[in-house]
């Protein structure tokens, strides 16, 4: 089916850290509409919003203590409705994102519920006695230790997937689901253009809060009790006809892992759930032992083989979100590419060997600009809960990694990297703020800047607008066939498009090395788009980190 949200480009904003327009050293709203022309320019479609509404920010705004109203530090719901009308003005979609499967513990339904076992909030959230003096059971929380918490009023606990002051709703309960489609509704009716739902597949969990056998550690990833539960697509279903299906919108489920099979049946034309998926399957492949604090070396033909899997798995039902960054991926070209000597070829490269998979693509802010990976060098740089819980577990408590090992986890792949903020030009803080910035500035900015790039046809900026032009114009980008050729190839992934008589051929080099490659069929084909100029003839020569699109 073609519609326009399979059609658009997404901008991801993580407005702590886009621009401040009010000196606080925090991003806000104002910050966002002052730069709106900025990302008409680039061409994006639809902006991605990372959470606005009231929180005591232990998890940045995903943990939310009122869904309507807007953050004291972003500015006011007239600020929000401004954003709106800025960007309808310019043709550009707003996207919310809706974070359900808990909120803060700071929401008005939380403090209502932990107050007595026969308050009328107490079934909002999922409540548990202890067991023989312990934990209800063994599940762990994605961000360390127990995902229950131990509450002294009632003598009881509560799970929290996350962190403990982010609890858990209990989507069983028909009163509480109601009042999250009012509360969806009354977002639509404002005039926004859809949701991006934070780990949506976690609301339905399996009832009887079993232990995670075998039991290796103390605590367990309890993903197959919580992740794609048993009622899962019941509520994707309730959700859609109680509150999506009366307006045009897109929704995009943050899945943190599933089948194909089941991807299809979230987001299938004629499911009725969701629009896309956003999985991470491909995120997880240079995770190591103790996962993204000990990464592995790329494994090219295994990054291809998962890529090659949703391409093939949902081309002709179901469909993809690209990408390779957002607010909880380190910076793709410090992860996949090479800052030091190929750092601008790199980027564009990473660019190319995404934007032209069949999917909606993701831009997460800064991408554009090829930010890197910030040069943590203690602690105190970081602000992520994540950082401190893994820290405080693998290194103080079970003593598996040392402080060493562990800071060059959280170089690698902590989220900070991705929250540094935006870098505008090279003027003090990056022309982020005037005042104090919430979390420090990469100090490549003199180098690396919006400012630098935006009228230099060689820059990654232009590279990104040239991708974003193609991709409205050309339907092949959009609809066509995805064909992976040289599986095993250890460093270039090399795909084909297909669409009526129109062929692509996609070369993208993830390496230093250089090849010389015979193009055969498209030898007559015409140059599209590539980070290196080449003349096309039978065989082409691949430059360390070239990326070529070839149109026949
Ligand atoms: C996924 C979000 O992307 C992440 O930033 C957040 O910490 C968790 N969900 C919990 O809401």
């Amino acid at each position: 089916m073609k519609v326009w949200w399979k059609e658009s480009v997404i901008y991801q904003i993580y407005p702590r850290s886009f621009c401040d327009s009010n000196d606080d050293g925090i991003g806000d709203i104002q910050g966002i509409i002052s730069k709106l022309d900025y990302l008409k320019d680039l061409g994006i479609d639809i902006i991605w919003l990372s959470p606005v509404y009231q929180s005591p920010n232990v998890d940045n705004g995903y943990d939310i203590s009122d869904y309507q109203a807007i953050s004291k530090d972003f500015g006011t719901m007239d600020d929000f409705e401004m954003l709106l009308k800025e960007a309808h003005n310019r043709n550009i979609k707003i996207v919310m994102d809706l974070v359900v499967n808990h909120t803060s513990d700071e929401h008005q339904w939380f403090i209502e519920s932990h107050q007595t076992q026969d308050n009328p909030y107490r079934d909002y959230y999922i409540w548990k006695e202890g067991k023989n003096g312990k934990e209800p059971n063994n599940w762990a929380s994605v961000f360390s230790g127990s995902a229950w918490q131990y509450d002294e009023t009632t003598d009881m606990y509560y799970l929290h997937l996350y962190s403990s002051k982010q609890p858990d709703l209990n989507w069983e309960n028909e009163i509480l689901r109601e009042e999250i489609y009012k509360m969806m509704r009354w977002w639509l009716d404002k005039g926004i253009d859809g949701f991006r739902m934070d780990v949506i597949n976690k609301i339905s969990k399996v009832q009887t809060f079993e232990d995670v056998l075998p039991q290796s550690q103390q605590y367990m990833r309890p993903s197959k009790y919580v992740s794609n539960g048993p009622r899962i697509h019941e509520f994707l279903k309730e959700m859609n006809q109680k509150a999506l299906s009366s307006y045009d919108v897109m929704t995009v489920g943050e899945i943190t892992a599933c089948s194909i099979e089941q991807a299809k049946q979230y987001t299938g034309d004629y499911e009725n759930e969701l629009n896309m998926l956003f999985q991470f399957e491909h995120m997880d492949v240079d995770l190591g032992e103790y996962g993204k604090w000990t990464p592995i070396p790329l494994n090219l033909v295994q990054l291809k083989k998962v890529l090659t899997k949703w391409q093939y798995g949902l081309a002709d039902y179901g469909w993809n979100s690209l990408f390779w960054d957002n607010h909880d991926q380190p910076r793709a070209v410090s992860r996949f590419g090479n800052t030091e000597k190929y750092w601008a070829d790199s980027a564009k490269m990473l660019a190319t060997a995404l934007h032209f998979l069949k999917g909606t693509p993701y831009i997460y802010q800064g991408e554009e600009l090829g930010m890197t990976n910030y040069p943590f060098q203690s602690l105190d740089d970081c602000q992520d809960v994540e950082v401190f819980n893994a820290y405080k577990e693998l290194v103080q408590e079970k003593k598996v990694l040392t402080h060493e090992q562990m800071m060059k986890g959280i170089c690698a792949n902590s989220r900070d990297n991705a929250r540094t903020p935006m870098q505008w030009n090279n003027e003090e803080n990056a022309g982020f703020t005037q005042g104090t910035p919430w979390m420090k500035i990469n100090p490549n900015y003199k180098t690396i800047n919006a400012k630098s790039q935006i009228n230099n046809q060689d820059s990654i900026y232009s590279y990104f607008k040239k991708l974003i032009e193609l991709r409205h114009q050309m339907p092949i980008i959009v609809y066509g066939k995805y064909t992976l050729l040289e599986e095993e190839h250890p460093d270039l992934y090399i795909y084909t498009r297909e669409y009526q008589d129109k062929k692509l051929l996609i070369i993208t080099n993830f390496s230093e090395n250089e090849y010389d490659y015979a193009l055969h069929e498209y030898s007559d084909g015409k140059l599209l788009i590539s980070n290196h100029h080449i003349d096309i003839q039978k065989t082409i020569h691949i430059a360390p980190y070239g990326a070529y699109v070839i149109q026949k």
